[in-house]
């Protein structure tokens, strides 16, 4: 079975490459389940409902999201109904929403979970520990265990693929908005990937206008950042192939499509 992730989606460009492109995703690589990382989906900062719902029309199974998971304070009102959107498992306990889900494709169970990495980020619970816990949890359903790991360091997120390597089929990274090509299967049968990249604008700094961003850098001033709604546009993304009966990856495929990677149907 294949999986196809898409990394974060950033404001209207990012929603519009995913309506355009995942259909024909879809028909070239026939990925048996479509996951999104969505926390910058509402202008860059959070989902709403609408949006919530349009991925799910557009294909997708499953949202996870990251440390923008609250940005948009509608989520609180529809986050306990979402089936299909998943935020950090490791937020404190209580907190609304869930970090886990079980998707029934095909006779199949797929345990999908969100994670969030805490250097540079937030101190939240222990994403190591937390995610001893879900994989036990989890491993009675299936053996098919995605896990989006939302995080900054490197360090730490290469250091979580090996924390579970062969107790999960994949663990790929999000966050950082820059897709990282040191995608590998590791040596008990995990796919790995630092960063996914992000679905969005294509000359921005990671999706928002550059000139507000080169403020900030130039004067230290505060700045808005607002996204980049004009010009050109990018997906990234990554399919990963799965042993059904082992839970084992097999492969692991980048996908990147913008201007100078047009795709190929
Ligand atoms: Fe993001
Ligand atoms: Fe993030």
């Amino acid at each position: 079975m294949k999986i196809l992730f898409i990394g974060d989606v950033v404001g209207s460009p990012g929603r519009e490459m995913v309506k355009e492109y995942l259909p024909r995703l879809k028909e070239k690589y026939r990925p048996t389940v479509t996951i999104l990382n969505g926390e910058n989906a509402a202008a860059g900062k959070g989902i709403t409902e609408t949006i919530y719902r349009n991925f799910l029309e557009w294909g997708a199974q499953a949202i996870t999201m990251g440390n923008h998971t609250w940005d948009k304070k509608e989520i609180f009102d529809f986050i306990d109904e979402a089936k299909y959107l998943i935020r950090p498992a490791n937020f404190p306990d209580n907190n609304p929403g869930k970090g886990i889900i079980y998707l029934n494709v095909n006779d199949l169970k797929v345990a999908v979970i969100n994670m969030q990495g805490r250097t540079f980020l937030p101190a939240i619970e222990d994403p190591f520990t937390t995610i001893d816990n879900l994989i036990q949890e989890a491993k009675k359903h299936t053996n098919i265990i995605f896990v989006d790991f939302h995080g900054e360091a490197t360090s730490e997120k290469q250091a979580f693929g090996w924390y579970i390597d062969g107790k999960v089929s994949a663990v790929v990274g999000t966050h950082t908005h820059t897709q990282t090509a040191d995608e590998r299967i590791l040596p008990d049968g995990t796919a790995y990937i630092t960063d996914v990249g992000m679905t969005g604008p294509y000359d921005g700094i990671l999706g928002v206008e550059r000139e507000a961003v080169l403020k900030r850098f130039l004067t230290s001033l505060p700045v808005r950042f607002e996204i980049t709604k004009k010009g050109r546009k990018q997906l990234n993304a990554v399919l990963v192939s799965i042993d059904s009966k082992t839970g084992k990856a097999v492969d692991i495929e980048r996908i990147l499509i913008n201007d100078d990677h047009p795709f190929f149907a």
